[in-house]
């Protein structure tokens, strides 16, 4: 298994640009299945979590071409509905064909995504929502079946805010009959990102990126080009990275500086400079960073999908910071592993207090997930010394050539084949 090894304490200078969003991505994919025609995409992040999603709308009959960066996806005439096991277990996204199947084909099949490494994250709010446009729903085998002769439109509330199920239920309701309203809708930009493409390709959707969302269905959606929007997690490490260690400046390009509103105003407080332009921010890490707390919440709140950044970012700071994870219920599997690099960390339930210590030291440590990978590397950056970080995989599934950009900042990152 590969491995990253750092060399510590080499402060960060330069430019970077930032790649396609993953999480926008993964939906718009998933929408080829809408369909009649040819869905040209550019600006995709080449990670591994995309070419899964390739492999998994190919099993579903969509023709799929998929180079530097660029896609074009053709949904065939295609009785297939079933999202298997072994997809899924790889990419938990994967429920997102469930929407688009079952307004398409009328049907969809897609293995239960079941545990994950930060928490229990049940599809129950997707479900609702497909019942509620007239969907049969049942659960069988570890398989989750879905099954309408005709989706119709209908008010959905959800109980619990997601992301991935405010997306399904646009997607379905797009080719239902009549209106839907989806209220308590997540207002994340990638839900922006998919209504916008989807309205491009003849949708009509009002009121995307509010928390409610009006669709009223179309009979048919066709053929179009689209770019990306830039990856705002993928801006935020970059730009947290670049507050850790004095004597750093991190300009960061080609992003979307409205979607990380709450993180620059935490980066500010935590004593930061910054010079936003259009579409870049240039960091300056303080002399002295001071604690803050951050409590994560839905868009436009502090992104549980920064929390482990901020986390590593803060076991630096001059005092005492409060971190409450209230997303996800098990997502401080980084905390241990910071604390072998000297972190000074307590957890109490959903919320870590974090003291911070005059330096992290580099030391043998193991990823868990996506973006706790991205914290160990933070800190590993900043620290005094080698670390060595394995089960690197997990990174590739959403930062592309991460040594590589880093190391064009300055930085003393390789990866070792192992
Ligand atoms: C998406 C993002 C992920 C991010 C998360 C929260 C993608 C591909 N992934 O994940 O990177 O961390 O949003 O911003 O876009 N929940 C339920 N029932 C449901 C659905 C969700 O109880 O049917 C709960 C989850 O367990 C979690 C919370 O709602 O506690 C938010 O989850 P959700 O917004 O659905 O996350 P994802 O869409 O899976």
């Amino acid at each position: 298994m590969d491995k990253i090894i750092i060399e510590g304490a080499h402060p960060l200078q330069g430019e970077v640009t930032i790649h396609g969003a993953k999480n926008a991505a993964l939906p718009i994919m998933a929408a080829s299945l809408l369909l009649d025609g040819e869905l040209w995409l550019k600006n995709l992040p080449q990670l591994s979590d995309i070419k899964t999603m390739v492999k998994l709308l190919e099993h579903l009959g969509v023709e799929g071409d998929l180079e530097k960066g660029q896609a074009r996806l053709l949904s065939k005439k295609s009785k297939a509905v079933e999202a298997p096991y072994d997809l899924v277990k790889t990419m938990r996204a994967s429920v997102l064909v469930l929407g688009p199947l079952l307004a398409r084909r009328g049907r969809a099949k897609v293995s239960l995504p079941g545990g994950c490494a930060i928490g229990e994250r049940p599809i129950d709010q997707h479900l609702k929502g497909f019942e509620a446009l007239g969907a049969k729903v049942t659960l069988e085998h570890g398989y989750v079946e879905v099954e309408a002769k005709a989706l119709k439109g209908a008010t959905y509330t959800f109980d619990v805010v997601s992301v991935t199920g405010t997306e399904n239920l646009i997607m379905a309701a797009s080719l239902a009959k009549g209106e839907t309203i989806l209220e308590n809708a997540a207002c994340e930009p990638e839900i922006v990102d998919l209504a916008n493409l989807l309205i491009a390709c003849g949708a009509k959707i009002k009121g995307a990126g509010t928390s409610t969302v009006v669709i009223e269905g179309v009979q048919s959606l066709q053929s179009t080009e689209y770019r990306i929007m830039p990856d705002r997690i993928e801006a935020g490490t970059f730009l947290i990275a670049g507050a850790a260690l004095p004597g750093s400046q991190v300009l960061v390009k080609e992003t979307s500086v409205k979607s990380l509103d709450h993180l620059l105003i935490k980066l500010k407080e935590a004593g930061a400079k910054l010079k936003i332009g259009e579409d870049s921010i240039q960091v300056t890490a303080p002399k002295k960073l001071k604690p803050v707390d951050i409590s994560t919440a839905p868009y436009p709140g502090f992104a549980t999908d920064l929390q482990a950044q901020w986390m590593a970012l803060m076991c630096l700071a001059e005092g005492s910071s409060v971190i409450a994870e209230n997303i996800f219920e098990n997502r401080f599997m980084h905390v241990a592993e910071l604390k072998r690099m000297g972190a000074d960390i307590r957890l109490d339930g959903h919320t870590a207090f974090v003291r911070g210590v005059k330096k992290l030291s580099g030391a043998p440590v193991m990823a868990t997930d996506l973006r706790a990978s991205a914290s160990l590397v933070i800190a590993a950056l900043a620290a005094e010394g080698k670390t060595e970080i394995g089960r690197v995989y997990h990174l590739d599934r959403g930062y592309e050539l991460l040594e590589k950009k880093f190391r064009s900042l300055g930085a003393k990152i390789k990866r070792v084949k192992g």
